[in-house]
């Protein structure tokens, strides 16, 4: 088969360089891709939101699939796009993707359905929703846009005054545009966070290994929120007990939810769960794999790629056994100084071979471009080392052991990556 990856960071790298273990896979085309990318597929220059522009790439290679791996083209309708010029797709379509790309869609959907989530309301004016939480009086205030917002649209206010801010920069200031037009505002829940990615194909859901991101940019969780500065998998707080739990009380009733509503999810849902005292609760839903929990999830899958995401595009999935290795594995993210405020691009890259890699651990590309056989950044989040062990403490060792040969001007990493699970 030939294969069409769409997207150009860590994630998509990640499962370019899954899809290439299939015997399966004869091209692979990626695109936009990056400079570590272009060691593994074929990179072509089309914008990741260009409808048109992916539709004639896919006539032009003859492609047999796409894989559709960011959210902005899901939530834009890439796949109805590209179905209906005659491709399969892996990936939901617009409706179903909605789940993630409206905050008060997926939050009347568990209202409705009763799956577990923080209390909330939603709001379009921005003195109503300062009103209530004026009233409520509680602090942290949870404050969330409802569209999109590159993952920054969650405000946890302090105080008055910190919500107040939040609400004239969504709703007033319009910082994301029409995402914050209407606001949802939620209980705090406090619990260790579990990322579940899962395959669906709307017929069976089948949960993969179970990871942890760490979003904020600093260690001991200091610091503004980032698209995820590092991962593990699995999540020791994620026991089979709660897998349970969370299979009859989230991922089955989320998927028969979404089928209820016309809206048949096909493709990876993402689940982000808080383990609250009171049990599991849905903190947010996306519709593809998250970034960067794809870079220690993937890595376990013992069957082939392509088998599942064919069985999931062709409603077939419950005719697949789907395994995962017993080993641990852990990301580290290497940043450009500034992330995730404003920040330097085109810093040389040391410590890599030419194909972008180095002994030990796996170099999983986000933001480099590759210019006369050398590697420079090109984004915020720049490399995710990543490493495989017997256990947590092995494959953190190795992947933090290979992060120090690496180096750029002003680059950083956390460096307490997956250490909260070592707190007794
Ligand atoms: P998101 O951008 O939706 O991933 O949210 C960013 C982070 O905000 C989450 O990973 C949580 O740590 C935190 N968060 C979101 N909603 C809540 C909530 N209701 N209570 C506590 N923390 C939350
Ligand atoms: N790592 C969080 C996300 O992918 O949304």
């Amino acid at each position: 088969m030939d294969i069409l990856v769409i997207g150009s960071g860590g994630r998509e790298h990640t499962i370019v360089r899954k899809l290439r273990e299939s015997p399966r896979v004869s091209k692979l085309y990626c695109a936009p891709g990056n400079g570590g990318i272009s060691a593994d597929a074929e990179c072509c220059n089309v914008d990741a939101m260009d409808k048109e522009g992916m539709l004639a790439l896919a006539r032009e290679k003859n492609v047999d699939m796409v894989f559709v791996a960011p959210d902005d083209p899901l939530g834009a309708g890439m796949v109805d796009f590209l179905e209906a010029g005659g491709f399969t797709c892996f990936g939901p379509n617009k409706k179903a993707a909605e789940i993630e790309s409206s905050k008060v869609f997926s939050k009347n959907l568990m209202k409705k359905y009763g799956i577990p989530t923080a209390g909330y309301e939603v709001f379009t004016s921005p003195s109503e929703a300062l009103d209530y939480i004026r009233s409520q009086g509680k602090y942290p205030a949870v404050i969330k846009a409802d569209g999109l917002a590159v993952g920054k649209g969650v405000t946890l206010a302090q105080n008055e005054q910190e919500a107040a801010e939040a609400l004239h920069s969504l709703m007033e200031e319009r910082k994301f545009g029409s995402s914050g037009d209407r606001v949802v505002v939620e209980e705090f829940l406090t619990g260790p966070e579990v990322t579940v990615l899962a395959f669906t194909d709307g017929h069976v859901v089948y949960p993969m290994v179970s990871s942890m991101d760490h979003k904020r940019a600093y260690d001991n969780d200091m610091g503004p929120n980032t698209g995820g500065m590092g991962t593990i998998s699995p999540s020791p707080f994620y026991t089979d007990k709660i897998a349970k739990v969370c299979m009859d009380t989230i991922f089955l009733p989320t998927m028969n939810a979404m089928n209820a509503e016309g809206r048949k999810f096909k493709g990876c849902l993402y689940f982000g769960i808080m383990l609250t005292p009171d049990g599991p609760k849905v903190i947010e839903y996306n519709s593809r794999f998250g970034d960067p929990e794809t870079q220690v999830v993937l890595p376990r899958l013992k069957t082939d790629l392509v088998d599942i995401i064919e069985a999931v595009a062709n409603e077939k999935l419950s005719e697949i056994d789907v395994k995962w290795s017993d080993e641990a594995c852990a990301c580290v993210i290497i940043a450009s100084g500034g992330y995730p405020g404003s920040y330097e691009k085109g810093k040389l890259i040391s410590g890599l071979d030419e194909n972008g890699q180095l002994d030990g651990a796996t170099v999983i590309h986000a933001g480099t471009k590759l210019e006369d056989g050398k590697f420079y950044t090109s984004g915020g989040r720049v490399l995710g080392i990543t490493a495989k062990g017997a256990d947590l403490r092995e494959a953190l060792d190795r992947a933090y052991k290979s992060t120090e040969k690496v180096s750029f001007d002003g680059a950083f990493y956390r460096k307490d990556i997956g250490s909260r699970c070592f707190l007794s």
